[in-house]
């Protein structure tokens, strides 16, 4: 299991994240000017249909201002970011990427959020919380990256309180509504197929509620995702900073092959949230 975290963790390097980011960031404004969730969207919602999907997900997860909030896989902290802006609740964000983290508290510091948004390195499959820690978990594009499904959706309820609410947003793999095959790679979660773990949704829903949750969402949004996809198409990506900036310069080559996979139904966008059941 350590290989493939260590293949994951070198997917997301990203050396001298932070130091780049300050650099391209200049062309915002002061370092002393706070920076706007809208400022860096292009940069920090790492998932297919960028802010508008981390909003939608927040709506049906029904968060709310008192809630504690674990995002799991954040990134380099945008929807943490967004939720604390939006929603006014508290958010940590935990990643396997140190340069992620480290991006992201400087971000957090860049909007001037740090009294309510803090991020840890360590892996969502041993998650350094308490039992019943949160009142929601939010998981989004990061499963595609863990072997281990069992493990993860039980590490999510153990933090959970009972009644709390799971809501993930991921990548999966072809089933018999999506019939495309094998995915084409790269692409923006794995350069390889060795740090892919795609499951069907089907797969994805059974693992979930053997985790010990019950289902409250299910939503398949994969024509959304490829509407936003052609929409990208015709209009070129976002100008710097952007996901670029933060993956490299085979980023774009990357995206078009997430962009194929999606046209070609070799993967699909599911969106859904659970409750943690009180028994389990
Ligand atoms: C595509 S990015 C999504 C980031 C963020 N959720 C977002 O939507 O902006 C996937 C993230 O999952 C993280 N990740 C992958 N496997 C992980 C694991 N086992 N534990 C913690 N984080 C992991 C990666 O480091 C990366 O930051």
């Amino acid at each position: 299991m350590t290989d493939v975290l260590d293949g994951v963790r070198d997917h997301y390097r990203a050396t001298g994240l932070t130091q780049r980011l300050k650099a391209a960031l200049a062309a915002l404004g002061p370092e002393d000017r706070p920076l706007t969730p809208d400022q860096l969207a292009a940069l920090d919602q790492f998932h297919t249909r960028g802010l508008a999907a981390t909003a939608e997900l927040a709506r049906l997860a029904g968060l709310t201002t008192e809630m504690s909030v674990l995002d799991v896989g954040a990134g380099i902290g945008g929807p943490a970011r967004f939720l604390a802006a939006t929603l006014g609740c508290r958010v940590t964000g935990v990643d396997l990427s140190e340069p992620f983290v480290e991006a992201a508290r400087y971000l957090t510091q860049r909007t001037g959020q740090g009294g309510q948004v803090s991020f840890q390195t360590a892996s969502a499959l041993a998650l350094p919380f308490e039992e019943g820690s949160f009142d929601a978990v939010l998981l989004q594009h990061v499963a595609m990256n863990i072997a281990d499904r069992p493990l993860l959706y039980r590490e999510i309820r153990r933090v959970l309180k009972p009644g709390g609410k799971f809501a993930t947003y991921d990548v999966v793999k072809a089933d018999g509504v999506l019939k495309g095959g094998e995915p084409h790679f790269p692409v923006p979660w794995a350069r390889t197929p060795a740090t892919s773990f795609l499951l069907t949704a089907a797969a994805t829903g059974e693992a979930i509620e053997a985790a010990g949750f019950l289902r409250l969402v299910w939503r398949h949004d994969t024509e959304a995702a490829k509407a936003w996809i052609t929409q990208l198409r015709a209009s070129g990506p976002p100008p710097a900073p952007n996901h670029g900036t933060v993956m490299g310069p085979d980023f774009a080559e990357l995206a078009a092959n997430l962009g194929r996979n999606l046209i070609e139904g070799r993967v699909g966008i599911l969106t859904a949230v659970f409750e943690a059941a009180s028994i389990r």
